[in-house]
């Protein structure tokens, strides 16, 4: 039986740091296909709006967003992973913040928009509703959620899954560079599983679930 070792995980992606950004520029042209798509409503949702991201990592959404977004607030857990994100460059204002997402340091909603890319998969299921209630929380009146994240290998999770807990959490193998073995948690969705989830918190505004990845935009319920 697995447990979530925080702490390991946060060495793995302050270890990732430099090569996270791999994940993006796979050989397969479908799977960038399918990132490309969600960079464009990405753009189109952000228009003029002041933006806050929570786990920003290298900033490969910021930089993004920050085309049509009018300014960005974008924190990681990880200095690592800002100082690869500070790299890039940006067209709006913008501001980089270590922070962790369960314990933000905003005492009142601040963001027209609320990014979260490639976090949900990571975050403990008995911890949905206290995460749920932080996100709300930071988003002004009308304001709107907007996540990421993978589906299953279409190959299959066989050589790389190692167990659950006892929540029912799935925990994958993951590997840097340097062949370093981690154990991450790492959960997958269908769309109806990911609807249950989110509509008793949410409105829906849009969820599309592709071969690669889904995304979603969420709203504060009417
Ligand atoms: C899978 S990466 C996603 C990075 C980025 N959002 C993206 O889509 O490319 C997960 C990120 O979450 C960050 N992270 C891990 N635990 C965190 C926490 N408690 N609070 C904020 N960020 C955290 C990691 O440092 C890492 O940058």
């Amino acid at each position: 039986m697995f447990e979530n070792d925080l702490d390991k995980q946060n060495e793995y992606y302050s270890k990732r740091a430099s090569e996270y950004e791999q994940i993006y520029y796979r050989d397969n042209k479908e799977r960038r296909q399918e990132i490309e798509d969600d960079v464009e409503r990405l753009k189109v949702l952000a228009k003029g709006k002041s933006v806050l991201e929570l786990a920003c990592g290298t900033g490969y959404w910021t930089t993004q967003v920050s085309e049509t977004a009018l300014s960005v607030i974008a924190t990681d857990f990880s200095d690592e992973m800002i100082v690869e994100a500070k790299k890039k460059e940006y067209h709006c204002p913008i501001q980089f913040m270590q922070a962790d997402l369960h314990h933000l340091p905003f005492a009142e909603p601040s963001c027209d928009l609320l990014l979260l890319g490639f976090w949900f998969s990571h975050e403990p299921c008995q911890d949905y509703e206290k995460l749920f209630k932080t996100l709300l929380g930071q988003i002004k009146t009308h304001g709107k959620i907007w996540m990421i994240d993978n589906n299953p290998p279409a190959e299959g999770d066989k050589f790389q899954a190692v167990g659950k807990d006892a929540h029912g959490n799935n925990y994958k193998r993951r590997f840097l560079d340097d062949d370093t073995e981690y154990k991450i948690l790492k959960n997958y969705f269908s769309k109806e599983s990911l609807r249950e989830i989110f509509e008793p918190y949410f409105e829906i505004e849009s969820l599309i679930h592709n071969k690669y990845y889904w995304s979603t935009v969420l709203s504060a319920k009417r």
